[in-house]
Order: structure tokens, then C-alpha cells, then sequence
């Protein structure tokens, strides 16, 4: 793959600096950017508010960009409800989903969870009486302990990540939801996919999970725009989560009524500029060889996983198998994970430190932190060398 022709798309790379935090956020092609100004130069106005012209292209944009993100994961249009963000969307549904989980249900989540598809299910499971279920991440194995020892017929709810933003574990989702639907056909399925999104091609309806859940922002369009899609007889029979503009069919004085699905979710003006990015981002994406950036990040990840084996008291988590995205994280047992990312950091080095928003999993893996690097389609080998170069100077400063 050419990846020099395609880092010049990507502004913000040519400062020099060797960005190794994908899984936090993503880089911005060009295309993208210049969305911005086009939209705002030229089509400016309220969706759905207005007859005259900008106002009515607005809305055209609105609902052009909906279909080109429901195309991205084989989706109809009209089951792709825009949020603020991933964990705006799992917020969306914890609270909508509520009158369907009772008293004596259960709410199963993982360990593998980042916060954001955690907390909402363990606060609905507070609120609902229900009992949380945390299915166990094997740390010998790296894998998820078997779901059917979780999902009984009580499980309300089953919510997992499709990617763990820490060490980028793939569970097999199809067999899992497969499981979950033999033993429970009434479980609702919410899936993560804000990791996933950006290394591996969803497609929800061969997928069969209830609600996937990611943001733009991690598959290099804007932030401020999250997407839930769920399957549109769930859609239409769930309360909406926030009121005002926009969502409302009738507003009497003690009484209302909610517009069709997706507006019913959509209250007050959306980030229409940032939705036409992020159309723009995919757009992007769709005119890659996708099965050559794919290579390409398996390339990447397998040349960083042999150079990282050549240091010393190095453990990286997982990656046995081939069922790792490009997300790694490493133990250094002379090394703390902050003083090596200040180091990295020193050296224009973008790599995370920390629990990566994933406390249950650094809990069971009985550890505070890691040092994560997360690869794209734009990194090089060459940036990997600069991030070994880096622990073996981390090593001199700290260790002397
Ligand atoms: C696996 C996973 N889920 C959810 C989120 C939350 O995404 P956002 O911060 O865009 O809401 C993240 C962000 O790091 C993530 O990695």
C-alpha cells in the first residue's frame, strides 16, 4: 500500500508528529475538513425549519448523509438515529430501553467494557432492580468467558464491544448473538462498536445484535456525532430520551405526542455540518481498497507485535490469536505506563497511558495501566521503530 500517498490526505500528520493514538480518536482527511466550510459556505440553514432555500438544503444534506452512513453498515436509513457521541447513544438507550427491564431480569455486560457501555447498564440495573451480570474476560485465554453461562431467560438485556479499546480483542459476535437468540429470543442486544467501526466491516443485518453503537469521530469524521442504529420495531416502541424541538408529532398543554423514528430521538437542533463530515469521512473510506487497508493494518500490527517481543520485561496483553484489531497494549515491569507515554510525548510520540476508561478490566487483570498504541491506515513502520526507540530511552531517564 502506498502510504505516503495516503498520509498527504491527512493535514494534521504533516506536523511532524507519530500518532499512535487511533482508539482515542482518529485523524482528519482533508475531505473532511473542507466539509466544514462547504457546508457552512453554502448550505447553512435549520434543517426541517425553514421553506426557503439553505434551510431546505440542509435538510437534503440531513437526509443524504443518514443514508450514506445506514449504506456504511447495511442499515436502513430510517433506523440510524445521530447523538452527540458513542456514549451519548448507550445513555440514549439505558434510558429508553428502561421499561423493559424488570425486577427480576438481568442486565449482562463484560469486563472487556469501556466505561461508556458499562456504567449506563450498571446505573439501569441500580435504578430497575435488575441484577447486573459481568460476563469475565480469561486473561490466560484473552477471551471472554463463555456468554451462556450469563444469558439465562432472564437476561433483559445483553450489551458488548465488538473491539476492546484496550487490547483489541474481537469476540466472535455472530456466534455470541446466535447463543444469546437460542437461549433468550426476548434479550435485547446492544454491541460497541466504536473500535470496530473503523477496522472491520459491519454489516448489522447478518450481524443480528438489537442496537449498534459508535462515533464518527474514531472513523476519522468529526467529533460530536454518534450514531445508534437499532432495529426499527425497538426503535418505534421505546419513550424518547430527550424532549423539545423537532421530536414532537403535537404539543398540547398537559399532553404530547413523539414524531416517527428517527426525530422521535432527535430533539433540538442536530450538528448538521458535523453529520455531512462525517458522511464525507465514509465517502472517503468507500473509495479506498478497503480489503488493502485491512492488509495493510494487519501488516502494521504484526510488525509492531515482533519488534515489541525484542524488549525486554515487555508483556503485551492478548494478541494469541488473529482475533486482535490493531490495538495493543504493554506491560513494562520497569517502566511505568505515564512516565513512558511523558517520554513518548517528549519526542512527538502520541501514545496513551492509562486505564483507558476500562476500570473493571484493569480490576480482573489485577493491574492500573498500560501503555497503549492504537494503528491506523497511516501510520508507518518507521513510526513504530520511534515508539521502541522511545522505551529504550524512557529506560535511560528513568533507570539510569
Ligand atoms: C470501545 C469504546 N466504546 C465507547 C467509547 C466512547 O466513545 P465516545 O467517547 O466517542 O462517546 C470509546 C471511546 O474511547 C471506546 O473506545
Amino acid at each position: 500500500m502506498k502510504v505516503e500517498k495516503i498520509r498527504k490526505e491527512f493535514p494534521l500528520l504533516k506536523n511532524k508528529i507519530v500518532y499512535l493514538d487511533n482508539a482515542a480518536t482518529t485523524q482528519k482527511p482533508e475531505s473532511v475538513i473542507a466539509a466544514f466550510r462547504k457546508y457552512y459556505e453554502s448550505s447553512n440553514g435549520n434543517a426541517h425549519r425553514g421553506l426557503y432555500s439553505v434551510s431546505q438544503e440542509a435538510t437534503k444534506i440531513l437526509d443524504e448523509s443518514r443514508e450514506t452512513v445506514a449504506d456504511f453498515i447495511n442499515a436502513e436509513k430510517d433506523e440510524i438515529v445521530f447523538t452527540k457521541s458513542a456514549t451519548e447513544g448507550f445513555n440514549l438507550l439505558a434510558y429508553a430501553l428502561e421499561s423493559e427491564v424488570g425486577r427480576w431480569n438481568h442486565v449482562v455486560t463484560t469486563e472487556l467494557e469501556h466505561h461508556s457501555n458499562y456504567v449506563p447498564w450498571q446505573q439501569l440495573a441500580k435504578k430497575t432492580q435488575a441484577e447486573l451480570k459481568v460476563v469475565k474476560y480469561n486473561s490466560e485465554k484473552s477471551e471472554l468467558d463463555d456468554f451462556s453461562k450469563y444469558v439465562t431467560k432472564k437476561a433483559a438485556l445483553v450489551a458488548f464491544t465488538l473491539m476492546s479499546n484496550v487490547t483489541g480483542f474481537i469476540p466472535d459476535a455472530k456466534s455470541i448473538i446466535k447463543k444469546i437468540r437460542e437461549e433468550n429470543d426476548k434479550a435485547i442486544i446492544v454491541v460497541d462498536a466504536s473500535q470496530a467501526i473503523a477496522h472491520i466491516d459491519i454489516d448489522v443485518k447478518e450481524l443480528d445484535a438489537d442496537f449498534v453503537v459508535f462515533s464518527s469521530h474514531k472513523v476519522y469524521g468529526p467529533t460530536g456525532v454518534g450514531v445508534v442504529y437499532g432495529k426499527k420495531l425497538l426503535l418505534d416502541k421505546m419513550k424518547p430520551f430527550l424532549f423539545g424541538g423537532n421530536m414532537i408529532q403535537e404539543v398540547k398543554e398537559f399532553e404530547s405526542t413523539w414524531a416517527e423514528v428517527p426525530d422521535k430521538f432527535e430533539a433540538g437542533t442536530l450538528d448538521v455540518a458535523g453529520i455531512f463530515a462525517f458522511a464525507e469521512a465514509l465517502r472517503f473510506l468507500n473509495a479506498q481498497d478497503s480489503e488493502e487497508l485491512r492488509a495493510y493494518e494487519t501488516e502494521l500490527k504484526e510488525y509492531t507485535l515482533s519488534k515489541l517481543k525484542e524488549v525486554d520485561h515487555l508483556t503485551v496483553l492478548g494478541h494469541n490469536s488473529k482475533n486482535y484489531g490493531p490495538i495493543i497494549s504493554v506491560l513494562i515491569t520497569d517502566l511505568h505506563p505515564h512516565d513512558l507515554a511523558e517520554i513518548c510525548a517528549r519526542e512527538n510520540v502520541c501514545v496513551r497511558a492509562g486505564h483507558h476508561c476500562a476500570q473493571p478490566l484493569m480490576k480482573s487483570l489485577e493491574i492500573v495501566a498500560t501503555t497503549r498504541i492504537s494503528l491506523s491506515f497511516y501510520n508507518e513502520k518507521k513510526e513504530i521503530d520511534k515508539f521502541i526507540e522511545c522505551i529504550k530511552k524512557a529506560r535511560k531517564i528513568i533507570n539510569g
